[in-house]
């Protein structure tokens, strides 16, 4: 597989969190994080059956795959994705927090324990692995990594984890390897707010300051990363 050479030196070095962000945002993103630590413990407390999840997730196959790799670049990969998460994007389409049309039709019928079992599922499966472009690569990578200080943008990596892996304690999605057209869609609905169910605005304060040049970049880096 062609692989860009920036990403070996990413898997082995340290990023210290926060490295880019103004004092000010250190603080607001410290309390930010202090308060999902103590609401994670009740997101992430049920654990589900994933042999009961694999039948469950029939019905999902046709756009998110057998294997959870999504079938079109514009629907989310969900193999390897944490369970508390995915259970959490399931609960927000039901209860129309998360609004999408088509998810809201599929998570209707799903009740806790379904939830529960299909999350698990799709968390046991392997992560898949996307590839990049060149181009715009090293500007994806610096903002990913470091923010952009003077824009007020913190690095993804101080919730996403050094390699995009997310942080399942707290409910907090695992980046890496998802389709670039996906991540873009969801910047682009953070920035405008149609996608409203980050706690804190968390992700909605970032992606307002984000231009379209480095969404782009960004969505490309996250592809192949891993
Ligand atoms: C007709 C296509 C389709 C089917 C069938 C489908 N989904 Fe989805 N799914 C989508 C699309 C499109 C999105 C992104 C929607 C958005 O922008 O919020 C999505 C998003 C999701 C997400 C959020 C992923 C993330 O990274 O935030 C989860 C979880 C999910 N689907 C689970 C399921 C499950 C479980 C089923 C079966 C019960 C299912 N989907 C069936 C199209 C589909
Ligand atoms: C303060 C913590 C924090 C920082 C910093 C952060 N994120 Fe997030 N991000 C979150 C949380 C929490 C969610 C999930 C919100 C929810 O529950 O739906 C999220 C969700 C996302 C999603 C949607 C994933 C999916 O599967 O639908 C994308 C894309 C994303 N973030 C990209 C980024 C990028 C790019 C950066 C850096 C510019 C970044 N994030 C920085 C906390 C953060």
């Amino acid at each position: 597989m062609d692989r860009p050479p920036q990403f070996n030196a990413l898997l082995i070095q340290e990023i210290p969190m926060f490295k880019a962000l103004s004092k000010s945002t250190a603080h607001r993103v410290a309390t930010i994080l202090a308060i999902v630590a103590l609401s994670a413990v009740s997101t992430a407390a049920v654990a589900g059956d994933p042999a009961a999840g694999k039948n469950k997730a029939a019905s999902c196959a046709g756009c998110h795959g057998l294997d959870g790799k999504a079938l079109l670049p514009e629907y989310p990969n969900l193999a390897g994705q944490n369970e508390s998460y995915l259970s959490k994007q399931l609960r927000d389409y039901k209860s129309g927090e998360r609004a999408n049309a088509i998810m809201a039709g599929m998570s209707a019928a799903l009740q806790d324990e379904d939830i529960e079992d299909i999350s698990a599922y799709y968390a046991s499966l392997p992560p898949i692995e996307g590839i990049a472009n060149e181009e715009g690569l090293q500007r994806g990578m610096d903002i990913f990594r470091g923010g952009i200080s003077a824009a007020g943008i913190p690095s993804c990596t101080g919730c996403h984890g050094a390699s995009g892996q997310g942080n399942p304690a707290a409910a907090w999605p695992a980046l890496a390897g998802q389709n670039a057209g996906y991540i873009k869609l969801q910047l682009e609905h953070f920035r405008s707010k149609e996608r409203t169910n980050d706690p804190n605005a968390m992700m909605r304060s970032i992606a307002e300051r984000l231009t379209d040049t480095e969404i782009q970049a960004l969505s490309n880096y996250i592809m192949g990363l891993h």
